[in-house]
């Protein structure tokens, strides 16, 4: 069921983002005597996409992404373009090829280790390296003249996140009548963490080529004007409007916390039975009396993994009695694997588990259990719906996901969300969610014992709280609230024109 109204902003729609909502694979190696592979499509993993793709199904745009396979060309037109859903086609999915060299500078470089720790405000992690740089600007000309394609004589752009900062102003430039949004999914850093950027004019100059920039939390865009009052002298910050005025254009700052599809992971948590759970258990060699404390990342530094290892070891240490009776399950998911940071976070985790286990595990129990299998999301919402308690820990996280589809799963109100307070979702879920502060050790194991023990009462009181407000601030709620503010920021500019 669709409630999104497009508000006059959503006709012939250009969405850009790096991931791509189909993604078609080879499947099989033609050893079965087909004489060939077979080409298979899928979603990547991520709730952005698949939040997004019901609304271009509705609006008959072109979604402009990274097309990372053999595959994905092979079933593309001469223009690299394939209509979507492929069972159902209603929009048309334009593929951007990138050479090895490009991914490498553009993503693996400049987005990931230049970008993406300095605005997690990483600065021991950030790297600039001239080539990155090269590479990201060009791909971003190159998404910029895909868009050019599909924006001609206006029209509506969508950009999203870190991966494109400098694209708007390449569109805008070429086509001044296009109406220019871009949703930044991740925090914006302080001016004293964002001026060791060399290139901070340019990515400031980049990003005020929208007509709109939206953030999740009103923090980041405060921080974002703070950065460009500082570096951009020739901009004005008008605080009141929450505008920037630059070179005859404004760019109107807001913010919109992202919210998850809460009816779809409440029905599927819903439908999640106790042979599921019996099922989940015995895989692991989870005793059916043990209680399950759960925690779903991508192996990214910025998600303090290692930091949550060190509080469980601490409670185990401090508290031998919850030995045996006790149970973490780390579901990881790996992610950038090329970069050195997250190979060496990778194997940093695996070691620390295996270490761990060792020091406390015994013949019938494991303090933790780790697993990188890719559960569907149907299962995921199961997996959610009977762990007791979810720990979810970032060191700094633009909002968090994985805290609002626990939230959203609990539909027997049952569970304990322990959130640290560096999650964008935390201002969100403060009232409901215990603090769990990863940079402090014996305070995170006292608030897991503070979660154990809490009496059903408050468990009940404290979800039921949560799940209100995840519900209220849903990801249809979300979309609707871009888009009615896109509308109203367009119709201000066409007034003005
Ligand atoms: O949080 C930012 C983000 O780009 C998300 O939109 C996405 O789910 C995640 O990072 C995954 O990153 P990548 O596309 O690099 O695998």
């Amino acid at each position: 069921e669709q409630r999104q109204e497009t508000h006059g902003v959503g006709e012939n729609l250009v969405l850009v983002s790096n991931r791509q909502p189909y993604r078609h694979h080879y499947e099989g190696d033609g050893s079965d005597g087909d004489g060939g592979r077979s080409i298979a499509v899928d979603n990547p993993v991520g709730g952005l996409t698949a939040g997004l793709d019901p609304v271009m199904q509705r609006l008959d745009g072109t979604w402009v992404a990274w097309g990372d396979g053999e595959a994905d060309f092979a079933v593309a037109d001469e223009d690299d373009q394939v209509a979507v859903p492929p069972e159902n086609p209603e929009y048309t999915l334009q593929r951007v090829r990138l050479s090895e060299d490009e991914v490498r500078g553009y993503y693996d470089g400049y987005a990931n280790q230049a970008l993406w720790p300095l605005c997690h405000t990483d600065t021991c992690r950030v790297r600039f390296e001239g080539d990155h740089w090269r590479h990201y600007r060009e791909v971003n000309q190159r998404f910029a003249d895909g868009v050019l394609e599909h924006a001609q004589g206006g029209g509506t752009v969508w950009f999203q996140d870190y991966h494109f900062a400098l694209a708007p102003r390449m569109v805008k430039t070429a086509e001044p009548d296009a109406f220019l949004m871009h949703f930044y999914h991740i925090p914006w850093p302080a001016p004293d963490v964002f001026r060791i950027c060399p290139q901070r004019t340019e990515l400031l100059d980049g990003l005020l080529g929208n007509d709109l920039l939206g953030f999740h939390l009103p923090r980041y865009g405060t921080l974002f004007m703070e950065c460009v009052e500082e570096f951009l002298p020739e901009a004005t910050v008008d605080w009141g409007a929450g505008e920037v005025h630059y070179e005859d254009h404004v760019t109107t700052v807001r913010s919109f916390p992202l919210g998850v599809d809460a009816d779809d992971i409440r029905q599927k948590s819903e439908d999640a039975d106790g042979m599921f759970e019996a099922r989940f258990r015995h895989e692991h060699g989870i005793g059916e009396d043990v209680t399950l404390a759960l925690g779903v990342d991508r192996l990214d530094y910025t998600k303090g993994i290692p930091q949550r290892l060190e509080i469980l070891e601490h409670l185990f240490e401090t508290r031998p009695s919850l030995r045996g009776e006790l149970t973490y399950v780390q579901k990881g998911c790996g992610t950038r694997e090329r970069v050195p940071a997250y190979q060496r976070l990778r194997d940093r985790i695996e070691d620390e588990i295996d270490r761990l286990n060792e020091r406390f595990g015994t013949d019938d129990w494991q303090p933790i259990v780790y697993t990188t299998k890719m559960y569907d999301h149907d299962a995921l919402c199961g997996i959610y719906r009977f762990s007791d308690l979810a720990l979810v820990s970032p060191l700094r996280d633009g909002m968090n996901l994985v805290a609002k589809e626990y939230v959203a799963s609990q539909v027997d109100d049952d569970g304990v969300l322990l959130l640290s307070p560096l999650a964008g979702a935390y201002e969100e879920l403060s009232d409901g969610a215990l603090e769990f502060d990863p940079y402090d050790t014996a305070a995170g194991a006292d608030a897991i014992e503070r979660a154990l023990e809490m009496d059903e009462r408050e468990r009940h009181s404290r979800m039921r709280t949560m799940r209100r407000r995840v519900h209220e601030a849903d990801l249809p709620t979300w979309l609707d609230d871009v888009l009615e503010t896109a509308g109203q920021v367009r119709a201000t500019r066409l007034e003005g024109h």
